[in-house]
C-alpha cells in the first residue's frame, strides 16, 4: 500500500516536529502528513538537544502517521526508518545501494546515518497514543544535509558529511529527495504494521556502520560499558560483547561512540 502524505511546504517554521506534535496535542491531526521547513529556527534534535541548520543547506522535515501498533509493538521502528533514508537517497542520486554501502554510507544505533564516519542526517521520532483504542501517532522528524559550510562546521565543533560529498551539486533537487524519502518512508511503514523489525533485522545490520568495531555506550555523558559491537537483534536491541558477556542496549536515551 503507498501511502498518500499530504504535502505541506513552508518557508520558515521554528521546528517542523514542533508543528506537528502541537497538532497531535491538539487531536487535530486526521491524514498522514509531511511537512518540509526550507528554514527552521528552533530545531530540535535528540536527548534535548537543539538541531542546527542552515536554510536551504539541509532537508528539513516531518511526517506524522497514524500507526495501529501500540508503541512497543513499534520497537525497532526507528532503526527502520534509517533503511528508507538510504534507499531514498539511492534512488534520489541514482546510485547503487552497494555502491553507497562501498563509498561508506552506513547507520549508527540508533538512528544516525553516516558517511565516512560523519553525520549525514539524523531523525527524531516522538508522539504516541493519546487514549486506548486511538492510533499510535508518530512524528517523525529528518534532518539531511545537503551541503555544509566551515561556520556550520565550527559551530558543532565536529565534521559532517553532506549529499554533496557524495554527488554532483548539480544533480541534487531537494525536493526530489524529499519525495523520494517519503515514497520509501511508506514502503517502510507499510512493512512495519504487517511484520516487526525482525524483517529489518539482517538489512540494518548490513548497514551498521560500527559493527565489530570497539565502542563504549555513554549515558548522561558517563561511560557506562565498552565493548564490541556485535549488532542488533531481532527487536533492535544493540548487542556489545564486553569482557563480563553479552550487553544488551534498549534505551536510545544513550550514545554510541567508536573507539576505533
Ligand atoms: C538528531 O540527530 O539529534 C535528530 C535531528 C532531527 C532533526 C529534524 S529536522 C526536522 C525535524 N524538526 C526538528 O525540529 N527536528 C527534526
Amino acid at each position: 500500500m503507498t501511502i498518500n502524505w499530504i504535502l505541506e511546504r513552508v518557508e520558515e517554521s521554528t521546528s517542523t516536529n514542533e508543528d506537528l506534535m502541537s497538532r497531535w496535542r491538539a487531536n487535530s491531526l486526521w491524514e498522514p502528513i509531511a511537512r518540509l521547513a526550507l528554514k527552521q529556527t528552533a530545531g530540535r534534535g535528540r536527548m534535548g538537544r537543539s538541531w542546527v541548520s542552515s536554510p536551504n543547506q539541509t532537508l528539513t522535515f516531518s511526517i506524522a502517521y497514524p500507526f495501529t501498533k501500540t508503541i512497543q509493538e513499534l520497537s525497532g521502528l526507528s532503526l527502520a526508518i534509517g533503511l528508507a533514508v538510504i534507499n531514498g537517497i539511492s534512488r534520489a542520486t541514482q546510485i547503487p545501494l552497494e555502491d553507497l554501502h562501498q563509498r561508506k554510507l552506513g547507520l549508527k544505533w540508533p538512528n544516525d546515518v553516516l558517511l565516512e564516519n560523519k553525520k549525514l542526517a539524523g531523525m527524531l521520532i516522538e508522539g504516541g497514543q493519546l487514549k486506548p483504542g486511538e492510533p499510535t501517532w508518530l512524528i517523525i522528524g529528518i534532518g539531511l544535509n545537503l551541503s555544509k559550510t566551515k561556520a556550520l562546521e565550527e559551530h558543532l565543533g565536529r565534521e559532517v558529511a553532506c549529499l554533496e560529498d557524495l554527488v554532483d551539486p548539480q544533480l541534487l533537487n531537494a525536493d526530489i529527495i524529499w519525495l523520494e524519502i517519503l515514497k520509501e518512508l511508506g514502503l517502510v511503514i507499510d512493512k512495519f504494521e504487517n511484520s516487526s523489525f525482525k524483517t529489518f533485522q539482517e538489512t540494518w545490520n548490513h548497514w551498521d556502520a560500527y559493527q565489530n568495531k570497539v565502542c563504549q555506550i555513554h549515558q548522561q555523558n558517563q561511560l557506562q560499558f565498552e565493548g564490541i559491537e556485535k549488532g542488533v537483534d531481532s527487536d533492535g536491541v544493540l548487542l556489545i560483547e564486553t569482557s563480563e558477556g553479552l550487553k544488551k542496549v534498549i534505551s536510545g536515551d544513550v550514545s554510541l561512540r567508536a573507539l576505533t
